[in-house]
């Protein structure tokens, strides 16, 4: 099933977008494709590499970009996005969609049949935001390291499907593009609701913070709310929820 070599990474063409991909640069190995992309910024500027030396998830994690087996990049923009945290995940989903029925965890993990293989980094510095992106794409269980087997998989381990980077990559950036145009143009609402329903959170059990309570509804910035035994409660992106059953 892993026999196959990774092709060489490239984006496969035509890239047919209005923001997202006015220049990518690929390179074999960089530190971290958001450092980068927050160096550089350039509206729309992908950046995307092979391996990453110094790759980095939420609350400070390592991210493991191992070269050949995944994707990982970054897209630039000169100004914070609102909502831009729904559309990522909605546009890797979407992509991912010929091969696999992923579900997003909230706020923007995405899994399939309950494994990450994705996931999504939001950083802003003076102004320039970076949106990293990390996709499983060609590991076998083994790959991973011991702490991640039984809660990561990749599209090949879940699947058995050999799919192609460069049109993965390509798929993405495409339907994060069309998602980006409708925030634009006024269509934040939509790609939230989107957003939210497939979060499918709603009326479940979760503990957050040493609370427990059931999810009342999802804010429209992101935040929950939870129905708790002292009242209503949001809870922030940062914070680790445990979901009841997970
Ligand atoms: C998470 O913790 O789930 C977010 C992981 C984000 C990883 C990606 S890989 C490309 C980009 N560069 C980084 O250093 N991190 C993000």
């Amino acid at each position: 099933m892993f026999e196959l070599a990774a092709k060489p990474l490239q984006l496969a063409t035509p890239l047919v977008t209005h923001v997202v991909g006015s220049r990518v640069l690929v390179y074999e190995s960089i530190g971290s494709t958001s450092d980068c992309a927050l160096r550089l910024g350039g509206e729309g500027t992908v950046i995307v590499a092979d391996t990453q030396t110094a790759g980095r998830g939420r609350h400070g994690r390592t991210w493991h970009s191992e070269p050949g087996k995944g994707l990982w990049f970054s897209v630039a923009f000169e100004q914070p996005i609102e909502g831009l945290a729904f559309a990522a995940p909605l546009a890797v989903r979407d992509a991912v969609a010929p091969y696999a029925r992923a579900t997003i965890k909230w706020p923007n993990d995405v899994l399939i049949d309950g494994k990450k293989f994705c996931g999504v980094l939001i950083e802003t510095r003076r102004g320039r935001t970076a949106l990293g992106i990390g996709i499983n794409v060609h590991h076998a269980e083994m790959d991973f390291p011991d702490e991640l087997r039984g809660s990561a998989t990749s599209i090949e381990a879940a699947t058995g499907v050999h799919c192609d980077r460069g049109e993965l990559l390509r798929d993405v950036l495409t339907r994060l593009d069309e998602r980006i145009m409708v925030i634009r143009s006024g269509g934040l609402r939509d790609v939230f609701n989107e957003w939210s329903t497939a979060c499918a959170l709603a009326g479940r059990r979760m503990r957050a913070a040493g609370k427990e309570g059931v999810v009342h509804a999802i804010d429209t910035d992101g935040a929950l709310v939870m129905e708790t035994a002292g009242g209503l409660r949001r809870v922030l992106f940062g914070e680790t929820i445990k979901l009841e059953g997970e």
